[in-house]
C-alpha cells in the first residue's frame, strides 16, 4: 500500500491510565483515505490528527450519510499490543457502506492503515487492565450540495483515544428504564448498521431515562412495542433457566461482535444458547418465576455492562439482588482475558501488532 505518512512535530501530553474515562482524550494522529468516483478510494495517508475543514453545505452535516465502527487495542503482559476482531469490524463497516450507499472500501488496506497507524502511536495504548486504546474508524458524506442523494465524495478516517471504562458505574450492575413511547428502529430501516442516525434516535429516550434516574434504555421493537431488541448502545442477554437468551437478529438490532463473541463462547462451554423473540411479558413473568437469573449488556466500549433493575410502567425488578451475577462475570473474564492476550484466541479473533 502507498501510504504517506506525516508526522506531528507538536507531541501531546499523555494522561495516565489511572486518569482515563472514554472519549474524551485523542492521539497525535489520524488515518485519511478520500474518494472520488473518477479516482475510487485514494490517497490514503496518516496525518496529524487535526480538524476537518469543510462547507456549512457539506452533506453529512444535513442528511446524516456517516457510518463508523467502534474496536479497540489491547496491551499484553508481554508487552505486545493486540487487535481485538478488527476484521469483523471493517466487514460490519462495509455492510453499513452498503447500507447507506456508501461505496465500499478495501478492508485489507483499512487494515493495514490501521495498524501503521498504532505502531506510530504504540506509546498511547495503556498498560492497566480496563483500560485500552478505543478506536474508531468512520465514513462520512463530503459533497458540499443541498438536495437529498447519496453524496458522490466521502472521508474515511480512523482516530484513537485511550479509554478506560465506558460507564461511571466500570463493571457494576446499571439500572435500566424501559421506554414505551420511543423506539430505536424498525425492521426496513437502518437498525442493523452502525449509522450515526440510530445513535440520534436514541438521545431522547436516554435523557428521560437519565432524569429519572437509570443509565440506559431497553429498546423494544418498533412494531409492536413487546419485543426487546437492545439496551443502550449494546445488545443484551439473559439468563433464564440456565439458558442464555438473546433477541435474535430481526433487521432491526445491530449484529454486535461482542454478541457474537458471548454467545461463541457460550457454546464452547456447552451453555444452551437460544437466539430468539422475547417479550417484555415473558421478562417480568420469568421474574416473578424466579427463572431469571441475570441480564447484561454487550458491545465493545463497554464490553459486559451487569443490568441490577429494570423498570417497566409501573414496574420495577431487581435481577440477582442487584449484584453482579456469576455468569456476566464469567464471560468478562473469559472475554477480557482474551482480549488481553492472557489466554489463547479463538482462531481469527486476534491480531497482533508488530511494532
Ligand atoms: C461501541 O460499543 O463501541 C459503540 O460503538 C457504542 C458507543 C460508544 C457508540
Amino acid at each position: 500500500m502507498n501510504l504517506s505518512i506525516t508526522k506531528t512535530d507538536r507531541l501531546k501530553a499523555r494522561p495516565k491510565d489511572t486518569e482515563l474515562g472514554f472519549g474524551t482524550v485523542f492521539t497525535d494522529h489520524m488515518f485519511n483515505m478520500d474518494y472520488n468516483p473518477d479516482k475510487g478510494w485514494h490517497n490514503p495517508r496518516i496525518e496529524p490528527y487535526q480538524p476537518i475543514h469543510m462547507e456549512p453545505s457539506t452533506m453529512v452535516l444535513h442528511y446524516g450519510q456517516a457510518i463508523f465502527e467502534g474496536l479497540k487495542a489491547f496491551r499484553t503482559p508481554e508487552n505486545q499490543i493486540q487487535l481485538f476482531r478488527p476484521r469483523d469490524n471493517f466487514k460490519r463497516l462495509n455492510l453499513s457502506a452498503r447500507t447507506m450507499c456508501i461505496p465500499e472500501f478495501d478492508e485489507e488496506l483499512a487494515l493495514e492503515g490501521l495498524k501503521q497507524l498504532i505502531r506510530l502511536e504504540k506509546d498511547w495504548v495503556p498498560k492497566a487492565l480496563g483500560t485500552s486504546l478505543y478506536i474508531r474508524p468512520t465514513i462520512i458524506a463530503t459533497d458540499p450540495f443541498l438536495g437529498v442523494r447519496a453524496s458522490h465524495t466521502y472521508r474515511f478516517f480512523i482516530i484513537l483515544s485511550p479509554v478506560g471504562a465506558y460507564y461511571a458505574e466500570g463493571f457494576n450492575p446499571v439500572k435500566i428504564w424501559v421506554t414505551k413511547d420511543h423506539v430505536r428502529a424498525v425492521r426496513g430501516g437502518v437498525g442493523f448498521v452502525k449509522t450515526a442516525g440510530n445513535y440520534a434516535a436514541s438521545l431522547f429516550a436516554g435523557e428521560e431515562a437519565h432524569k429519572n434516574g437509570y443509565t440506559q434504555v431497553l429498546w423494544l421493537d418498533g412494531v409492536e412495542l413487546k419485543y426487546i431488541e437492545e439496551v443502550g448502545s449494546m445488545n443484551i442477554f439473559f439468563v433464564i433457566g440456565n439458558e442464555l437468551v438473546t433477541p435474535a437478529l430481526n433487521g432491526s438490532i445491530l449484529s454486535g461482535i461482542t454478541r457474537d463473541s458471548v454467545i461463541a463462547m457460550a457454546k464452547k462451554q456447552n451453555m444452551p444458547v437460544n437466539e430468539r423473540r422475547i417479550s417484555i411479558e415473558e421478562l417480568f413473568d420469568a421474574h416473578a418465576a424466579g427463572t431469571l437469573q441475570e441480564a447484561f449488556g454487550s458491545g465493545t466500549a463497554a464490553v459486559i455492562s451487569p443490568v441490577g433493575l429494570i423498570k417497566y410502567d409501573k414496574k420495577v425488578i431487581e435481577i440477582g439482588d442487584g449484584k453482579v451475577g456469576p455468569i456476566a462475570n464469567r464471560f468478562f473474564k473469559d472475554l477480557t482475558d482474551i482480549q488481553y492476550g492472557k489466554v489463547d484466541a479463538p482462531k481469527g479473533w486476534i491480531e497482533k501488532i508488530t511494532v
